[in-house]
This record gives structure tokens, sequence and C-alpha cells, in this order.
């Protein structure tokens, strides 16, 4: 853990622990970490996950970039330095949500490896499952769900992720736990492939991986 600011003295060590947390609900926690493009189908494929696991009867959380910017992160914009600080609140908070045993789900563009990186350093490894939703610019500007690739295009959204800002793609030696082609596969089948990913690292006691 690093080391706490001046004049701050955390008690975790007196608080309940994490492992009889997990036996009362029955699972362990885990952050199922999403990136990708805007419009590349994270929040789809979250949304599919989660409503499954619920169904499961799971106890899920998800934490989504749209939902998030509008309340804990308002203050937030979409510079390099406000988009680092996006994620790290979030890995934060997703840690928080783990060490309870809520299976978190993430959905969050995440465009730089160096702050996906800090996600997976503030989390931990263990707990840490990263997910890289893949489709190409086209595609998702030809889906344009939201409408925002066509203002881009007329140049009203500075710093647009694909376009003015840099989406970094993960690269061997900081590879993702799993590619999901949403170019190639249907949502429904995207979340079957999650969903058999992540079954064992929910499973109570937790498998330990190396
Ligand atoms: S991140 O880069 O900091 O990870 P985040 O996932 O929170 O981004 O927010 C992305 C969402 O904000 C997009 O899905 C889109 O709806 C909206 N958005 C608004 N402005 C931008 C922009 N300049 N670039 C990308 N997405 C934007």
């Amino acid at each position: 853990m690093s080391e706490s600011p001046a004049n701050i003295h955390p008690t975790f060590q007196r608080l309940q622990s994490r492992e009889s947390k997990e036996r009362l609900i029955g699972q362990s926690g885990l952050v199922i970490w999403l990136f990708g493009l805007s419009g590349a189908g994270k929040s789809t494929i979250a949304e599919g996950l989660e409503k499954r696991l619920h169904a499961e009867g799971r106890l899920t959380q998800l934490l989504d970039g749209d939902n998030i910017r509008a309340g804990l992160n308002r203050n937030l914009g979409f510079s390099d330095a406000d988009r680092e600080e996006n994620i790290r609140r979030i890995a934060e908070v997703a840690k928080l949500h783990a060490q309870v045993g809520v299976v978190t789900l993430v959905s969050f563009i995440t465009p730089k490896r160096h702050f996906r990186q800090n996600a997976r350093a503030i989390i931990g490894a263990d707990d840490y499952f990263e997910v890289y939703v893949h489709c190409r610019f086209e595609t998702c500007e030809s889906r344009d769900v939201k409408g925002l690739y066509a203002k881009a295009k007329r140049g009203e959204i500075p710093q647009f992720t694909g376009r003015d800002s840099a989406f970094e793609t993960p690269d061997a030696s900081a590879p993702a736990d799993l590619v999901l082609e949403t170019d190639e596969e249907t949502a429904e089948a995207s979340v079957h492939r999650l969903h058999q990913a992540i079954l064992t690292r929910i499973r109570f006691p937790k498998t330990h991986h190396a």
C-alpha cells in the first residue's frame, strides 16, 4: 500500500475482514474493467453481463463513464489530466466495492496504457480483469448511437477520443485479459465469452491466479 499523506492515519486494520464479508454474500470480489472507444459496445456488454450475474444471484455494481461523469466526476473534462483523474477515482471506487465482495463492472474509454496500468496497480492484479472492447473507429462512427461522432466531425467536440485525442491499443507488454471483437460478434456472444472468462474468478473462496 502506498504511504499516507501527512497527518492522515488510516484504520484499515480495524475494519471487519474482507473474507468475512465475502463469506456473508458467498462470492469473491472482482473488478471487470472494460475499455475501448466510445460506441464500441462497452456499456451494452457491461449491462448484459450485469443482468446475467444478477439473475444468477450475484451482487454486482456497474460504474459507467457517462453516469459517473454526471455525478461524482462532474468537475472533470476530457484533457489528458482530467481523464487520468477520472480513471484514478474510479479505480479507487471500484476497489472499495471489490473489497466487500461485489463483482464490479467498470465501463470507461480508459484511452491510455498508463491509465490502465494505474487502475491495475490501485485495484491489485488479483482483483483486476481487463477487457478490451475492440471495434474499428469507422464502425463506431457509422453506428454513432449518441450522435457524438457526427458532432466531433463538425468540430463541436474538442479532444474527441480516436480523432483529436489518442486511444492507445493494448500492446504485447500489457495485454488485456480478454479481447471482445464487437465488429465481428454480437453483444450476446461477447457477454457469453466474458461470463465464461470470469466465472472462476468470482467463486468464493477466491481462486488465486499466477
Ligand atoms: S475517459 O477517456 O475519461 O475514460 P469516459 O469513459 O469517462 O472517458 O467518458 C466517455 C464518454 O463521454 C463517451 O462515451 C461520450 O459519451 C462522452 N464524451 C464527451 N466528450 C467526449 C470526448 N471528447 N471524447 C470522448 N468521449 C466524450
